[in-house]
C-alpha cells in the first residue's frame, strides 16, 4: 500500500502524518509527529490547524520503564469509577506532564520542550529518572499503548507507535485530532485528505496500516 510506505517514510523524516482510525471507532483524523522532532513551531500547527488534545503516545515498554499509569486507575473519586466509552473499551490516558525546565508549561516553546525530551529520553528509557526530568499534572497528556499494540488495541495511540516503531524510531508520537473549524465536528476524512494534499503530508486509514503492522 503506497500510502502506508509513504507513510513511514515521512515520520521517518520527522515530517508529521494524517491518520484516520476508523468509521465506526471515533472517526478522527489525528495530526502525528515523531516527538523527538517536535519543535515550537510543530506545537503550533498542532494547536492551529489540528486543534484537539495533545497527547504523547508511547508503547508499554516505556510506560513500563517510567512507572506511568493509567490515568483511571489513578483517580480515587466517582467519576472515574465507571469511564464507559462509547467507541472502545478504555481509554489510553495516563499521566499529564511538564518538563521541569519549563515554566508555565502551556507555551509552544514549554510544550515543545516537554514533548521533545519525552521523545529523546523514550529512546533509552532505562536510563532516565523520570520524576527527576518531569512533574505531574502538567500541560501535556500521556497515553499509554496496549502491550500487543494494533493486536490488542486499534486506537490513535497503537496506530501511531506502530507507525514510530516500523520507521525505526522511538516509539513516542505526539497526536492531535483535526476538528473542524466552521462545525467543531471531528474533520471529515474528505476534508482532512485536502488539507494533507495542500500542506504535502501522507494521509493513512487506519485499516491500511493495521493490514501492514498488526
Ligand atoms: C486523546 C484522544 C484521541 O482520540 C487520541 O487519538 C488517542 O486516543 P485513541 O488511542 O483512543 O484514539 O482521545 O485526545
Ligand atoms: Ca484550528
Ligand atoms: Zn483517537
Amino acid at each position: 500500500n503506497a500510502a502506508v510506505d509513504a507513510a513511514i517514510a515521512a515520520y521517518r523524516r520527522g515530517e508529521p502524518i494524517l491518520v484516520h482510525d476508523a468509521a465506526d471507532r471515533e472517526g478522527e483524523t489525528d495530526l502525528i509527529y515523531p516527538a523527538h522532532a517536535v519543535d515550537a513551531d510543530a506545537v503550533a500547527r498542532l494547536r492551529n490547524d489540528a486543534g484537539g488534545l495533545i497527547c504523547v503516545a508511547l508503547s508499554d515498554e516505556v510506560a513500563a520503564a517510567w512507572s506511568l499509569p493509567f490515568m483511571q486507575e489513578q483517580l480515587d473519586h466517582p467519576a472515574a469509577a465507571d469511564h464507559e466509552l462509547a467507541y472502545d473499551e478504555r481509554s489510553s490516558f495516563s499521566l499529564t506532564v511538564n518538563h521541569r525546565d519549563t515554566f508555565t508549561g502551556i507555551t509552544d516553546a514549554d510544550r515543545a520542550l516537554t514533548i521533545s525530551r519525552l521523545g529523546e529520553s523514550a529512546r533509552a528509557p532505562d536510563t532516565l529518572e523520570f520524576a527527576a526530568d518531569f512533574r505531574a499534572p502538567g500541560h501535556v497528556h500521556l497515553l499509554r499503548a496496549a502491550p500487543e499494540l494494533l493486536g490488542d488495541r486499534q486506537g490513535h495511540t497503537e496506530l501511531a507507535v506502530a507507525l514510530a516503531i516500523a520507521a525505526d524510531r522511538p516509539p513516542a508520537a505526539v497526536v492531535c485530532e483535526m476538528l473542524d473549524d466552521e462545525t467543531g465536528e471531528a474533520l471529515s476524512p474528505a476534508d482532512a485528505r485536502t488539507y494533507a494534499d495542500r500542506n504535502g503530508l501522507a494521509y493513512v486509514e487506519g485499516a491500511d496500516l493495521i493490514a501492514r503492522l498488526a
